[in-house]
């Protein structure tokens, strides 16, 4: 085997926040095989000690992979920076106090990214991910492409999943997308969605399996947008399908697929939308967001979209206050 030495050459992740997030995504990117080298760091240098040992520890049984705890001069060759730190709420703590102190710990993680000449794509994974994706960006001074948000991609998980239950359809035979906020305003791109290869209305018509497949379909899309909260509930945190959803788009960076991912990203006049981060389907390769699709959404789709976008305007406009 001829072993890559050179750092140009390496594939490097690394990861700013080693909680459950960001140790889950390390270790299903470690079985995955996409990186050479995973690098994690926290303020907290104990929690990123323990969880490398954790995981190192799994070496006989990974592909090969280099592991370590790092520091900020890291994130000069890395390819992706992916960030999941932050900061819990605390009893009596507000939205916004946690908001700004999110983006207190983003902001200036992305500044720190920049000030090392890092080259390759941030990924912001911390909530409330829309309005951190943004702050990242801004802070930042990358273009926009570069500086990308996990989005939707896990809620568009969980809705083909959904759909997959309930069509009784293999998941890989459904492409579905939620779209908008990674949030309470999110929404399912019907006119997007593909089961079987099948336009879901032509599918749903056809299938005659719902008594009702157009109420149907809204208790699904709203049992994605209360997963999370699910999830929550019964143990506190979400980690493992975010961790796998953090590998996808960490694939289609690194191995430069071209995806169409619902990833976060900067409107700039698409779909009406101007200076917020939400997300569409994009396509996503080497470099991050390479261009956004610009989907005919149905008028409902679009007053949607357009509903996320005001909503997270307000929460970028409350922190500037
Ligand atoms: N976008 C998504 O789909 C999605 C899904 C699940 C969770 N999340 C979000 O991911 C984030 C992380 O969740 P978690 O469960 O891993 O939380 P966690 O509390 O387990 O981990 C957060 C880590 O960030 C570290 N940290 C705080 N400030 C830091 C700084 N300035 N630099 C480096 N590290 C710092 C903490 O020490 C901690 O280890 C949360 O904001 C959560 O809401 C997003």
């Amino acid at each position: 085997m001829i072993e890559k030495t050179k750092t140009e050459n390496r594939r490097k992740v690394v990861v700013a926040g080693a909680g459950s997030v960001g140790a889950t995504f390390c270790y299903a990117l470690a079985q995955s095989g996409l990186a050479d080298d995973i690098v994690l760091i926290d303020k907290n240098e104990d929690q990123a000690k323990g969880q490398v040992l954790d995981l190192v520890h799994g070496q006989p049984f990974f592909p090969t992979v280099s592991i370590k705890v790092g520091t900020p001069e890291d994130y000069t060759d890395a390819q992706i920076v992916v960030i999941t730190a932050g900061a819990a709420q605390k009893p009596g703590e507000t939205r916004l106090q946690l908001l700004q102190k999110n983006a207190t710990i983003v902001g200036g993680i992305a500044e720190d990214i920049a000030a090392h000449q890092c080259k390759g794509v941030m990924l912001i994974v911390s909530n409330p991910v829309d309005v951190l994706t943004y702050v990242a960006l801004k802070r930042s001074g990358w273009d926009r492409g570069r500086v990308i948000g996990s989005g939707t991609v896990l809620d568009s998980a969980r809705l083909r999943y959904l759909l997959s239950k309930n069509c009784g359809i293999d998941v890989h035979n459904v492409h579905a997308y939620m779209l908008g906020e990674h949030g309470g305003s999110e929404f399912a791109g019907w006119s997007m969605t593909h089961v079987a290869g099948i336009h879901i209305d032509d599918h749903c018509e056809m299938c005659g399996k719902c008594s009702d497949w157009k109420a149907e379909r809204k208790v699904i899309e709203q049992e994605v947008r209360d997963s999370a909260y699910h999830i929550i509930n019964y143990k506190g945190s979400t980690h493992y399908a975010v961790g796998l959803a953090l590998v996808r788009i960490v694939a289609a960076i690194l191995r430069g697929q071209n995806s169409v991912l619902s990833v976060s990203t900067l409107l700039d006049g698409e779909f009406g939308i101007n200076d917020v981060c939400l997300s569409v389907p994009c396509i996503v390769s080497q470099g991050g967001v390479k261009k956004i699709i610009r989907s005919p959404f149905s008028k409902d789709e679009l007053a949607s979209l357009t509903n996320s976008a005001d909503i997270l305007k307000k929460a970028i406009d409350e922190l500037k206050t």
